[in-house]
């Protein structure tokens, strides 16, 4: 039996690909170990979507080809976004990969590692396929309690900085009836919480079901457990469609809209497609429509031509929405996007100041959006012990870790009612409030 390893990088959507491409590999007689040195295949899923990434990928390449030397029979491959973004122009960066195949040709890799045993050297496979993986096995155990279901694949947005249109191609959604399915699946298994996937959640829409519709169904899987969904556009975030996704029951408290920048100027410039009075009605909307809504984004600092007065913009507009939390990344141009066509003329050094700036914004709001909840009770979902300090975990809806003392009845997999009492950065401290 030949023995796979696999390493997934970049996003939930490449950990879904994984899963969905391990599924298939053990459904064709291969055998999964834990460690490239065991393997005879090791595979690595790859994410494009900044520089940083592909050159950390790169350099990580060159060390599992090594271990050719001890094991000449290896076959190292390259899979989803960079080996679709660079094809065959990764073997000229790292000459003893075998194997190359594209975020939209996944289902490739098998015939390819076939014709690698023939002796033969398969060519990168980059050109669009019409199926795709089979989805991950649900696989669950009391530590996993989470599950995932890619909901829609691909983006037909066209951000002027990002290469994900190119990579993962159009988008396709799946056939609501399959989403469902999954999820029921997830739930039986074991699953406490199930996070629907896609580039662009909104833009779900598949045999006459559009997103809400979609989340309504979902969330009438009937058990204890919560749901999620993540990446949302707020292009597609109209009020009315709002208010109908609150409606789907289990839906918790969580809305991750990235918005990438406070200046109009900018929005326009990054092709975002919506004005920011419409990004700050969406999430108005939102707020007022779930009750305790924890609000995220992601932020990009230093694109093409950002002034100072841009990036006081996108301060300005952090202090407003008061996430809960944020991601905030330097620009990396990309090449093949609109943006890449434009001078890249904010210095490293000033994206690194923006960049900090922005943290110390971040961290001083979360503390405060934290410190709110003390002396309120929060349901939680218990996930596990810390090991070091004895004490329990948990989270709650709106994804915030809570440490409590651990107690009699403490499993994992159990919701439960926790006193706040402290606040702490990100981290929320509590204890159990005894069922009456
Ligand atoms: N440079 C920096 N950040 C980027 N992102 C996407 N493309 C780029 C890029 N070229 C960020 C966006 C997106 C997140 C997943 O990554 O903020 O929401
Ligand atoms: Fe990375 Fe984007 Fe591809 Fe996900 S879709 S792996 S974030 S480039």
């Amino acid at each position: 039996m030949k023995r796979f390893y696999l390493e997934s990088y970049g996003c939930q959507m490449n950990v879904y690909d994984t899963q969905g491409l391990e599924r298939q590999l053990e459904d064709h007689g291969y055998e999964r170990v834990a460690a490239p040195e065991d393997a005879d295949v090791v595979l690595v899923n790859t994410c494009s979507v900044r520089e940083h990434a592909e050159e950390r990928t790169l350099n990580r390449l060159a060390v599992l080809t090594r271990l050719k030397a001890k094991n000449p029979a290896l076959k190292v491959g390259v899979c989803g976004c960079m080996a679709q973004r660079m094809g065959g122009e990764i073997k000229k960066r790292v000459p003893r990969v075998d194997l190359v195949v594209g975020a939209q040709a996944l289902p490739a890799v098998l015939p390819a590692l076939a014709a690698l045993d023939r002796g033969e050297s398969p060519t990168p496979v980059v050109e669009p396929l019409d199926h795709f993986l089979p989805p991950p096995r649900p696989r669950l155990d009391a530590k996993n309690l989470k599950g995932f279901v890619t909901i829609i694949r691909g983006c037909n947005k066209a951000c002027a900085y990002c290469i994900v249109p190119t990579t993962r191609g159009p988008e396709i959604s799946r056939h609501p009836d399959d989403v469902v399915l999954e999820v029921q699946e997830l739930v039986l298994r074991g699953a406490k919480e199930i996070t629907l996937l896609g580039q662009n959640v909104n833009s779900y829409t598949s045999a006459g079901v559009d997103f809400p519709e979609l989340l309504r169904r979902c969330g009438a899987v009937r058990g204890e457990w919560r749901l999620r969904f993540t990446t949302s556009h707020p292009r597609d975030m109209r009020p009315d469609v709002v208010r109908r996704m609150a409606e789907a029951e289990r839906l918790a408290p969580w809305l991750h809209l990235p918005v990438q920048s406070g200046s109009r100027r900018l929005l326009r410039a990054m092709n975002r497609d919506y004005t920011l009075e419409q990004y700050l009605e969406a999430v108005d909307v939102a707020r007022e429509a779930i009750p305790d809504l924890s609000v995220t984004t992601d932020l990009i600092v230093g694109f093409p031509g950002e002034t100072p007065e841009d990036f006081a913009e996108t301060l300005a507009l952090v202090e407003r929405v008061r996430y809960d939390t944020f991601y905030a990344f330097k620009y990396s141009p990309r090449s093949g996007t609109a943006a890449a066509r434009r001078e890249d003329d904010v210095s490293p050094e000033e994206k690194q100041r923006r960049l900090a700036l922005l943290l110390d914004v971040q961290r001083r709001l979360s503390h405060e959006v934290n410190q709110a909840w003390v002396g309120r009770t929060a349901r939680v979902l218990l996930e596990g012990k810390d090991e070091k300090r004895g004490n329990g975990l948990a989270r709650t809806g709106q994804n915030k870790i809570v440490v409590l003392p651990m107690f009699d009845g403490f499993k994992p997999g159990r919701f439960v009612d926790v006193a706040i009492e402290r606040a702490e950065g990100q981290t929320l401290h509590g204890r159990l409030v005894e069922a009456s």
